[in-house]
């Protein structure tokens, strides 16, 4: 698999480059190129996108065109390559200065599995002239659009609309729009969108909290951003205001609990613009997905998407939207040029959140948080093959999605821990805010970042941090020797007491439970003794309420233990932990502990095959690349 994808790019470097008269075909195989895009973003850039585009719920398709606004940036450029997935291009046409349509021919490549399909667009000798060209598309996607999800009525909180909404990161935005699907170039946009009329349409764009329900919607995106930060939603969709700056779309159903869950949304945006610099970006909204939404949250400009499986009702799992935010700062203003970047998005955005959590809440949750992220980091080594626990991997030939666990974003907040510490926070804090003001609303690799960092810091401070510790952090396996581990008094206490409870030292009514935060009942379980009875596991349950939990993270950790210790008691529970929510993070762990537990395997494929439907197709892959894993190692 990974040779052909190799070859798929040399198939399209010798068709698409016009290097004819080179026998050699030349690959750039080089490390900060993106290898996960067709586009020739070296002869061709985007600077604007315009989608007008119908949203068939019957159907289960998009259709209508997008016009690209192009420059020419190789003057000898005769070709534009645009990725697809799984489009129909009905006709491609470029628009004359004078308004004039000129037909375009054009074709599409090979399909590769994990790329998609390039298209290829000539440019006619007569357009050769000028830098600009504008390139309409007329096309429809297909129900099986990786990166849009179509629920029926049944599978949202009303029961009673449909609902739709995308999810484009990391290569799935050419699933249903036509473009350089490539983090490396930044597009502004615009949009027109017919929906049934009962129902809202929103975007990473200007959405407006009074908008009357018409069934066309017109967005405007007037900052660049990559392709992977294009989203839309529709669906029976209101709006309740949080704060001056922020709010929450929800399906009426869902408006008050999320209005409550994320009120402090506004003190996070607040405190985010004082410590990171402006926001630039106009509004923040929230806009909360039903189940099978894939991720906790994903980091769409202006209207972060987030899982219903937040709504705890007690706020323990806002953490989400503080990260979500981050990314207003890193990922969305500062983004990584290639996918083998993303720390700079992940592991930046892990410990901004991480710097929210002590503001808005106390250095006492974030420390919590933080040690749990450590715990789930070290689980990530003993499974993750050595190159890949480098901050920036060689990525060259692997799937983006490859589950490489949370490397990037553990690992990275603890390198900007580190820094934090070796050069107070004072200084620090003025790193990040020239950091983000130095490359706003561009791409950088790690090298570049290493370059500034070193530059800025290092150099400026000598004698803190080398270039080589630096450098260790980003292409070393595991972490270096110095690094400031994650500690939190009260989770300590929760793991006596759990290695106190197990060995019955003390009974369950001794343990403080009405204290303890969500984070210290999660670490409370991890601690468990190994080798614990069905009778204890069950009391420890019923005790913590732990099998009804309304908080998905408890969920997760206990149906994983549960799974692992076949404590066939609580099945049921953990049979409706998997049909209730479709958050990849919460149900992929619990099938592939149920797999791994020597009785389960057959058992966990039932419930994965009964819950399936009901999930979103990013997800299903994510748990068949589990299980195809486990039967190539025979476990
Ligand atoms: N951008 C990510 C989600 C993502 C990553 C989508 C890679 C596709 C490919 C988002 O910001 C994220 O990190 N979500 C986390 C939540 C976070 C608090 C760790 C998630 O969904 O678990
Ligand atoms: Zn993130």
């Amino acid at each position: 698999m990974i040779n052909r994808h190799v070859l798929a790019l040399v198939a399209i470097a010798s068709t698409g480059f016009g290097c004819s008269q080179d026998p050699e075909p030349v690959v750039d195989d080089a490390l900060d190129k993106d290898h996960y895009s067709f586009a020739n973003t070296d002869q061709f850039v985007t600077d604007h996108l315009h989608l007008d585009l119908a949203v068939d719920f019957d159907a289960r398709e998009l259709h209508g065109s997008a016009t690209l606004t192009m420059r020419r940036v190789d003057a000898e450029a005769d070709e534009i390559i645009l990725d697809t997935r799984d489009l129909t291009i009905e006709n491609v046409r470029f628009v004359l200065a004078s308004g004039e349509p000129l037909d375009a021919a054009h074709r599409l490549g090979d399909v590769d599995d994990f790329l998609g399909t390039p298209l290829v667009i000539d440019v006619p000798a007569e357009l050769q002239e000028g830098p600009e060209l504008t390139v309409h598309i007329d096309y429809r996607t297909s129900p099986g659009s990786t990166a849009l999800g179509w629920l029926p009525a049944e599978l949202t909180a009303g029961g009673e609309h449909p609902f739709l909404f995308s999810q484009s990161q990391s290569i799935h935005a050419r699933s249903w729009v036509p473009l350089q699907d490539t983090p490396s170039i930044r597009i502004t946009y615009s949009a027109r969108i017919q929906t049934p009329p009962e129902l809202l349409a929103v975007m990473s764009a200007n959405n407006d909290p009074n908008a009357e329900r018409t069934g066309v919607y017109e967005f405007d995106m007037p900052q660049p951003i990559p392709a992977y930060l294009l989203a839309i939603a529709v669906g029976d969709l209101y709006f309740a205001e949080i704060g001056e700056d922020t709010g929450v779309y929800a399906e009426p159903e869902l408006l008050d609990a999320s209005a409550f869950e994320f009120a402090d949304t506004q003190a996070m945006f607040e405190t985010a613009e004082a410590m990171f610099g402006p926001y630039r970006w106009g509004r923040y909204d929230l806009l909360i997905l039903p189940p099978s939404f894939p991720y906790g949250g994903m980091e769409n400009p202006r209207l972060s998407f987030l899982t219903p499986s937040l709504l705890a009702g007690d706020r323990s799992l806002v953490s989400v939207v503080a990260h979500e935010l981050a990314h207003s700062w890193s990922g969305n203003l500062v983004t990584n040029r290639t996918w083998r970047d993303g720390w700079l998005n992940e592991g930046w955005t892990s410990y901004l959140e991480y710097r929210l959590m002590q503001v808005i809440y106390d250095e006492d949750r974030a420390d919590e948080e933080n040690l749990i992220s450590y715990r789930e980091l070290l689980l990530n080594f003993e499974t993750v093959d050595a190159q890949y626990q480098a901050l920036a991997p060689d990525l060259r030939h692997v799937d983006p999605e490859g589950d490489s666990g949370s490397i990037a974003y553990h690992k990275g907040n603890l390198f900007l821990q580190y820094l934090e510490n070796e050069f107070g926070r004072d200084v620090f804090d003025q790193f990040i805010t020239d950091y983000f003001n130095a490359f706003a609303f561009q791409g950088i690799t790690t090298e570049e970042f290493v370059d500034f960092l070193d530059e800025r810091l290092l150099s400026v401070h000598h004698g803190i941090v080398s270039r080589a510790q630096v450098e260790n952090w980003m292409y070393q396996p595991g972490l270096p020797e110095d690094a400031l581990l994650p500690s939190s008094a009260n989770l300590d206490a929760a793991a006596k007491l759990a290695a106190m409870w197990s060995k019955g030292e003390i009974d369950v009514s001794d343990l403080p439970v009405s204290d303890w935060s969500p984070q210290a009942t999660i670490h409370f379980i991890n601690s468990l003794d190994a080798d614990l009875s069905t009778d204890k596991l069950s009391e420890i349950d019923a005790a913590l309420g732990l099998s009804e939990t309304r908080n998905a993270e408890i969920g997760r950790t206990w149906f994983i233990q549960v799974a692992e210790r076949r404590h066939l008691p609580a099945y049921d529970g953990l049979a409706r932990h998997l049909q209730r929510f479709g958050r990849t993070r919460l149900v992929r762990p619990v099938y592939v502990a149920l797999a791994q537990n020597g009785e389960d395997a057959a058992f966990a494929k039932q419930l994965f095959d009964e819950a399936r439907g009901d999930y979103h197709p990013l997800t299903n892959a994510s748990i068949e690349r589990a299980f195809g894993r486990m039967s190539e190692t025979g476990e």
